[in-house]
């Protein structure tokens, strides 16, 4: 089958099981393209959590599937490529977490959602990239342990008063964006905004014009007034800016701007999930129970 038949065969199969296709903004973008829902991670994990649909099937990585199984037990949830995971989130283990909160037990835990159910299930309270400022503006703690990526908790600690204590994990695809990647460019592109993720180093943020979410970025290039923009997050981001705002140049700040877990999935994986239903992304109900309390807690304050 051609990418079109492909598509329109999945749109079919979607209609048929009564199920909504979620894609994140770094999927490839013919997937994107015939998604019900595209979002950020706080977007898609808001739909995950409303959708009337009996099968949610998610191209993004393991993590976010897990989420929607938390956050929507009732619903079957499919992740097309069982290997989708996240460097990222497999930094801290549920043992290390353990022994984190021993360490400093007064802190308070807020957890990146690009993390496993296990350590959600021990943490207070979630956030995403979107919402990591507020969340940690709205703890009452004496010190708050931020888990997993050391970027985003040292960005958020521009925010508060409140001492944070990061866990030193990173993204590889952000934590790889040098000052000098960027210092290059700007030299070819005088006058070019630059807008990047939180997860990027404190030394790239600091010389960014805007940093934030996906969502976050998306939206401040509609803003600006400027034709070329410089982005610093992962490349499935341009499907989307060039939809938006065909009359403008984006430029990545890096090639190596690429996530290989966001990447393993095809469409052909996503119409195989729904034809043969797999792969089903359960969440054991202990682990469940405690991680819906930190994933509703961060809904709550959104
Ligand atoms: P968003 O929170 O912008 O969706 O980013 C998710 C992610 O995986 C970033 O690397
Ligand atoms: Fe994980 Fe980084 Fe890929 Fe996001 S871009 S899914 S944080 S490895």
């Amino acid at each position: 089958m051609d990418t079109g038949e492909l598509q329109s065969e999945i749109r079919k199969l979607l209609k048929e099981k009564n199920a909504v296709l979620l894609a994140h903004y770094y999927q490839a973008g013919e997937i994107q393209d015939i998604a019900d829902f595209l979002g950020d991670s706080l977007a898609l994990s808001m739909e995950a959590a409303r959708t009337d649909a009996e099968v949610i099937v998610f191209a993004g990585v393991r993590f976010m599937a897990e989420s929607a199984a938390i956050l929507s037990p009732d619903k079957t949830v499919l992740l097309p490529v069982a290997a989708a995971g996240c460097p990222l989130a497999d930094t801290i283990s549920r043992e290390q977490l353990e022994e984190a909160r021993l360490e400093h037990p007064e802190a308070a835990v807020v957890t990146y959602v690009n993390s496993s159910a296990e350590t959600k299930a021990l943490s207070d309270i979630c956030c995403t990239s979107s919402n990591a400022v507020k969340v940690v503006q709205s703890m009452d703690a004496p010190e708050i342990l931020m888990i997993p990526d050391g970027n985003l908790a040292r960005y958020t600690s521009r925010f508060t008063d409140t001492p944070i204590i990061p866990w030193e994990g990173s993204c590889p695809v952000h934590q790889g964006l040098s000052v000098e990647d960027i210092e290059r460019l700007r030299k070819a592109r005088p006058g070019a905004p630059l807008a990047v993720h939180p997860e990027c180093s404190p030394e790239v943020i600091d010389i960014s014009d805007f940093t934030g979410s996906t969502s976050g970025i998306i939206e401040f290039c509609g803003k600006t007034d400027a034709r070329t923009i410089i982005i610093g997050t992962e490349m499935g981001i341009f499907h989307q800016l060039q939809k938006l705002y065909p009359g403008k140049v984006f430029v990545p700040a890096s090639d190596s701007l690429v996530c290989r877990d966001m990447k393993l999935t095809s469409l052909a994986d996503v119409y195989n999930a729904l034809l043969e239903m797999r792969y089903v992304i359960t969440v054991p109900e202990e682990v469940r129970a405690s991680a819906h309390r930190a994933l509703s807690r961060m809904l709550e304050i959104v």
